[in-house]
C-alpha cells in the first residue's frame, strides 16, 4: 500500500499532467523562474520544476538570484520597473507583497478558495493586497537557536532559556575550549551585517524584552524606548567578547559556515540550517540541537521573527496561466513534503506538520507550528511599499550600535526622528 505522502505526491503529478494536457498551449513553451540559492534551495527548486516540466511537456529555465533579501529585491524591482517579460515567476519574500504589488498578477483566479484554505490564513492574508492574491506561500521561516549539544553536555550546561544564560554558557565554553587549544571557537554567531537579516535579528532581541515591534499595529513609531535600548546595549556588549567582531559582516550562510565547521557554540538561523548541519559530511552531524530563541529575562518571551517566501507571477509574463500552474505545483502538498524532508524548509500548510515522514526526518518540526503562532511579524503590511526604506533606517541604526559607532539611545532616537520625518503625523 502506498504511504499517504506518496499517494498525494502521485496525485499532484497526475493533476499537473492533466492541467498541462488541457491548457490551451500550442506547443511547449519556456517558463523562467527566479528562485533562491541559499543552502540547497537551488537544487530543490530545479528538481521541483523538472517534475512539472516532465508532467506538462513545457520547459523551465532557472535564474539564480542574490542571496541577500534586499539585494534580491533591488534586482527584481529593476526588472519589473522595466516591464521585462524575461522572468515569469518570482520567489518573493513575505515582506514584499506590498512593495511589488503593482507588478504582480492576481492569483485568485488560478488558486481557488479550497486551495487557499490549505495554507495558514496569516500567510494568505499577508500575500493578499487589495483583495488580490499576489503570491502563493511556498515556505515559512522562523528564527531559531541552534546549539552544540555535545559542548553543553561536556560542561554540564542546560539549553539557555534567557539571553543572559546564553551569554554565560557561551563565555564558559569558549574560555575552556580556547584554553584547550581550540582557538577558533566563538560563542554565538548570528546575522549582524547591515541588511534585512539584521532587522530580523534585532526585532527578536527587542521583542523578547517587551520593547515593541518598531511600529505599533496602528502604525505609531515605537523604537526609542528603554527596553529596546537596553536589549541592543546587551548585544553590543557581547561583540568583541564571546561574539567575534566578524559577525558584523555575517549573513545566514556566513553564520552557518562558522557553526557547521564546528567553531561556534550557538547560532541563530532559519530552519534550513538544520538539514545542512545534520547532513552526511557535516562536521557537526549528530552534535546539534535546536530550540526557541532565548527570552529577554524570565519575564520576557521567546520571539522568533517570521520569515518565508512565496511564488508570484509577473504582470509582464507572456504565459501567466502556465506560470501560475508551475507555482501551484511547486507549492503543492507533495512538493512541500519533499522540500521539508530534504531541506527542512518549513511548509506553509499546517497538514504537512502532521505528516509522519516529515516528522520522522525532522522531529523538531512538530513543535514549530506552535512557535510560528507566536512569531514576531515585521511591520511590512503597515509600511507597505515603503517597507524597505523603513527597514534600512532600522538596520543601519542597529548596525551603528553593534559596531560601536553610536550609543544605543542616540542611535535609536536618531532613527526614530528619521522614521517620523517619513511618516504622516507620526504614523506609518
Ligand atoms: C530569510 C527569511 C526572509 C528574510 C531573510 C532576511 O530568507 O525567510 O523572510 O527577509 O531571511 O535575511
Amino acid at each position: 500500500m502506498l504511504k499517504k505522502w506518496a499517494r498525494s505526491a502521485l496525485m499532484g503529478l497526475t493533476l499537473s499532467a492533466l492541467i498541462g494536457a488541457i491548457l490551451p498551449v500550442a506547443g511547449a513553451v519556456e517558463i523562467t523562474i527566479a528562485c533562491g540559492a541559499v543552502g540547497i534551495e537551488s537544487r530543490l527548486c530545479r528538481e521541483g520544476t523538472e517534475s512539472w516540466a516532465a508532467a506538462t511537456g513545457h520547459r523551465v529555465r532557472l535564474i539564480q538570484s542574490p542571496n541577500l533579501s534586499n539585494n534580491r529585491l533591488a534586482l527584481f524591482q529593476q526588472m519589473l520597473a522595466a516591464g521585462s517579460s524575461d522572468v515569469d515567476l518570482f520567489q518573493i519574500d513575505v515582506i514584499w507583497p506590498g512593495i511589488l504589488a503593482t507588478h504582480l498578477i492576481d492569483l485568485n483566479p488560478y488558486y481557488g478558495e479550497e486551495q487557499r484554505q490549505a495554507h495558514w490564513k496569516t500567510l494568505i492574508d499577508n500575500n493578499t493586497i487589495g483583495g488580490e492574491l499576489k503570491a502563493i506561500p511556498w515556505f515559512t521561516d522562523i528564527g531559531l537557536l541552534y546549539y552544540r549539544s555535545d559542548l553543553l553536555d561536556k560542561y554540564g550546561l542546560p539549553v539557555p532559556e534567557t539571553w543572559s544564560q546564553l551569554a554565560s554558557a557561551a563565555m564558559r565554553v569558549v574560555d575552556a575550549e580556547r584554553e584547550a587549544g581550540r582557538v577558533r571557537m566563538t560563542g554565538f554567531v548570528f546575522q549582524a551585517r547591515a541588511y534585512e537579516g539584521l532587522t530580523c535579528n534585532a526585532l527578536e532581541w527587542i521583542a523578547s524584552y517587551g520593547g515593541g515591534q518598531i511600529l505599533s499595529p496602528g502604525g505609531a513609531i515605537d523604537l526609542h524606548n528603554p527596553r529596546a535600548v537596553s536589549a541592543l546595549n546587551q548585544v553590543a556588549g557581547w561583540i568583541g567578547t564571546f561574539v567575534s567582531k566578524g559577525v558584523l559582516t555575517y549573513d545566514e550562510e556566513d553564520a552557518r559556515g562558522v557553526f557547521q565547521s564546528g567553531n561556534a557554540v550557538f547560532m541563530r538561523n532559519w530552519p534550513y540550517a538544520w538539514a545542512l548541519a545534520q547532513a552526511d559530511g557535516s562536521p557537526v552531524k549528530g552534535l546539534v540541537g535546536v530550540a526557541p530563541l532565548p527570552k529577554g529575562g524570565i519575564d520576557g518571551r521567546h520571539a522568533g521573527t517570521l520569515g518565508g517566501w512565496g511564488l508570484a507571477v509577473s504582470r509582464y509574463s507572456k504565459h501567466p496561466a502556465l506560470a501560475a500552474d508551475l507555482a501551484r505545483h511547486l507549492t503543492s502538498e507533495a512538493e512541500q513534503i519533499r522540500r521539508a524532508i530534504a531541506g527542512a524548509f518549513n511548509p506553509t500548510r499546517p497538514a504537512v506538520y502532521r505528516n509522519a515522514a516529515v516528522l520522522a526526518a525532522h522531529p523538531f518540526m512538530g513543535s514549530l507550528s506552535e512557535l510560528m503562532d507566536n512569531a514576531v511579524v515585521r511591520p511590512s503590511r503597515i509600511a507597505g511599499e515603503r517597507y524597505n526604506q523603513f527597514s534600512t533606517i532600522f538596520w543601519n541604526a542597529v548596525h551603528d550600535i553593534l559596531s560601536g559607532r553610536a550609543a544605543a539611545a542616540d542611535s535609536l532616537a536618531a532613527a526614530e526622528r528619521r522614521l517620523r520625518r517619513l511618516s504622516r503625523n507620526g504614523r506609518w
